[in-house]
C-alpha cells in the first residue's frame, strides 16, 4: 500500500476529528460570512507525484479555499431556490459517504429499504397517495427529464409503438405544452431528442400571472386533433411561484389524450402547510411529479425525486439487463428505474430529516420563509427605492428598482450587493422587464435577517 494511504488508514480518527473541527470553523462563521462572492480563477495546482497526505491536504484545502468558501446554504443566500443542510441532513450525509454503498438493486443489502422507507415518508409529507412510485434522481433537471422520457413512451404506447426500443422516427413529432416552464425542461426536450422547439407555449393568465391559461390549453388541446401529447404543469413558477390550476388540468384529462407532467421542484412544499396546501388540488392526476430534496427539504446537493402512476413505463424506459445484474424483480431495482445505474444512498440525508423534524418541522420552515418572504415583499411595497413587480405568492419575491430599470443596472446593483457580503440576490426577466428574485427556502432564515439584507440592499441601491 502507499505510505501516505498506510499512514491516513491508521491515522482515521485523528484525520476525521480535525475534518469535524474544520466543519465547525465554518459552521460556527455561517451567519457573518458572504452568502457568496464574485469568481476569480486560481492557478490550477501540479498534481503531486507522492501525494501529501490527509491531514496537509486539509491544511491547504483550508488555506487555498477556506476562507473565501462562501454561506450559500447560510440564512441570506436568496438566490436560485436555494436549501441549506439540517443538522439531520448534515449527519445523514456524513453517513452515506461512510457506508459508500451503491444503491442499484436489493441483491446485496437491506440497504434499499432507507430509500423505499424515505419516499413513503415523503408520499405523506406532500399527502400523495400510494399508487404514486418513487425513485431518488439527482435534482428536478433530472427528475424532469425522467417525466417526460415517461410521458415520451407512453405517447409510443398509443400508437402501439416504443420509443424505448425503437428510437423517435417510431412516433410521429411530439408536442409539448406548457404555460411558464422552467428553463430545464426546454434542456429535457433537447436531452430526449424532442427538440427544445417542440414547447409550445400557451398563454399565461393576464396581469402578475405566470399560471396557464386553462382555455388556451384547452384551445391547444383541441388542435391537436386526438394526438396524444404531454402537457407540463408548473406548481411554483421559478419567478413569481405561480401555480397551475391543477384541478382543472386534470379535468381535461377526461377529455383529451396528454401526459401529465407536474413540475413542483420547490412548489410541492406547499402541501406542507394548510395556508398553502390547496395551490395543489388536483396533484394527484399527475401522471408524473417532479419535487426537489435540495431546496425546501434542506438536504445537500444533489437529490431529488420522481414520482409516478406508472411504474411498468418507468422500467420500459429505464430498464438496464445484464446477465452479471440479474433479473428484473418486482418490485424492480432502482437500477431499473432511474436514468443512474450506480446511484449513492442519495436518500439518507432526506430520510435523517424527515425523522428528525417530522411533519410540524417542515410545516414550521416553510410557514416562516414563506412569511419572511411577505414581510420582504411589504417593505418592497412601502418602499420609494425598490418596486414589487409581482405578488408575493409563496416564498419569491419579485422585483426590481424604482425608476428607469434595465438589465445593466440590475446587474451592477446586484453585483455591490454581492460584494457587499450581506445578502446575495439573483436576476431575472419578468414579463419583459429586468427584475430581480430573492428565494426564501433556507431552514436558518430569520426575521433578522430580513434586517440585515434590507439594509444591504438599501446601502447599495
Ligand atoms: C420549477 C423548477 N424546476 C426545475 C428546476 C431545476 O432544478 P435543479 O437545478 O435541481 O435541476 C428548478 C430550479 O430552480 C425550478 O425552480
Amino acid at each position: 500500500m502507499h505510505t501516505s494511504l498506510a499512514q491516513d488508514s491508521s491515522r482515521l480518527p485523528d484525520l476525521l476529528k480535525k475534518t469535524l473541527d474544520a466543519s465547525l470553523d465554518y459552521l460556527d462563521s455561517i451567519n457573518n460570512r458572504p452568502p457568496a462572492t464574485a469568481f476569480a480563477r486560481n492557478d490550477p495546482l501540479d498534481l503531486p507525484d507522492d501525494g501529501l497526505g490527509t491531514e496537509q491536504t486539509l491544511d491547504l484545502f483550508v488555506q487555498r479555499y477556506g476562507q473565501t468558501m462562501p454561506a450559500s446554504n447560510g440564512p441570506r443566500f436568496w438566490g436560485f431556490v436555494t436549501g441549506g443542510t439540517t443538522p439531520a441532513a448534515l449527519v445523514g450525509d456524513w453517513l452515506t459517504s461512510v457506508y459508500d454503498l451503491n444503491l442499484t438493486s436489493v441483491a446485496h443489502s437491506t440497504a434499499p429499504n432507507i430509500e423505499l422507507e424515505a419516499i413513503c415518508l415523503l408520499r405523506e409529507l406532500f399527502g400523495l397517495p400510494a399508487s404514486f412510485a418513487g425513485t431518488f434522481v439527482t435534482g428536478a433537471t433530472m427528475a424532469n427529464f425522467a417525466g417526460l422520457a415517461l410521458g415520451r413512451e407512453w405517447i409510443a404506447r398509443q400508437f402501439g409503438k416504443s420509443i424505448a426500443q425503437d428510437g423517435l422516427h417510431a412516433v410521429p413529432p411530439i408536442s409539448v405544452l406548457s404555460g411558464e416552464a422552467h428553463s430545464s425542461i426546454f434542456k429535457v426536450l433537447a436531452l430526449l431528442g424532442l427538440g427544445r422547439n417542440s414547447l409550445r407555449a400557451v398563454a399565461t393568465l393576464p396581469g402578475h400571472r405566470e399560471a396557464v391559461d386553462v382555455e388556451a390549453l384547452r384551445q391547444a388541446l383541441e388542435r391537436l386533433n386526438d394526438r396524444p401529447c404531454i402537457v407540463v404543469a408548473n406548481a411554483g413558477t421559478v419567478n413569481t411561484g405561480d401555480f397551475d390550476d391543477l384541478q382543472a388540468l386534470a379535468s381535461l384529462k377526461s377529455r383529451y389524450q396528454f401526459w401529465l407532467h407536474v413540475d413542483a421542484a420547490f412548489g410541492g412544499f406547499a402541501a406542507c402547510s394548510p395556508n398553502y396546501r390547496r395551490l395543489l388540488d388536483g396533484i394527484d392526476a399527475a401522471d408524473s411529479l417532479t419535487i426537489d430534496a435540495h431546496k425546501w427539504l434542506n438536504v445537500p446537493y444533489d437529490s431529488a425525486m420522481i414520482f409516478t402512476r406508472h411504474r411498468d413505463l418507468q422500467v420500459a424506459v429505464f430498464q438496464n439487463s445484464a446477465a452479471y445484474l440479474g433479473a428484473i424483480a418486482e418490485p424492480p431495482d432502482f437500477l431499473h428505474l432511474s436514468p443512474e445505474n450506480s446511484r449513492r444512498l442519495r436518500a439518507l440525508p432526506a430520510w435523517f430529516s424527515l425523522m428528525a423534524y417530522g411533519r410540524a418541522g417542515y410545516r414550521e420552515i416553510v410557514e416562516r420563509n414563506c412569511a419572511l418572504a411577505r414581510v420582504l415583499g411589504d417593505r418592497i411595497q412601502a418602499s420609494a427605492t425598490f418596486r414589487l413587480l409581482a405578488p408575493v405568492r409563496l416564498n419569491v419575491v419579485c422585483f426590481t428598482l424604482a425608476g428607469e430599470t434595465d438589465s445593466d443596472r440590475v446587474r451592477d446593483f446586484l453585483a455591490r450587493v454581492r460584494d457587499d457580503g450581506r445578502v446575495f440576490l439573483t436576476p431575472t426577466t419578468f414579463q419583459g422587464e429586468a427584475g430581480i428574485r430573492a428565494a426564501f427556502s433556507n431552514w436558518r432564515t430569520r426575521v433578522e435577517d430580513i434586517e440585515i439584507a434590507w439594509r444591504a440592499m438599501n446601502d447599495n441601491r
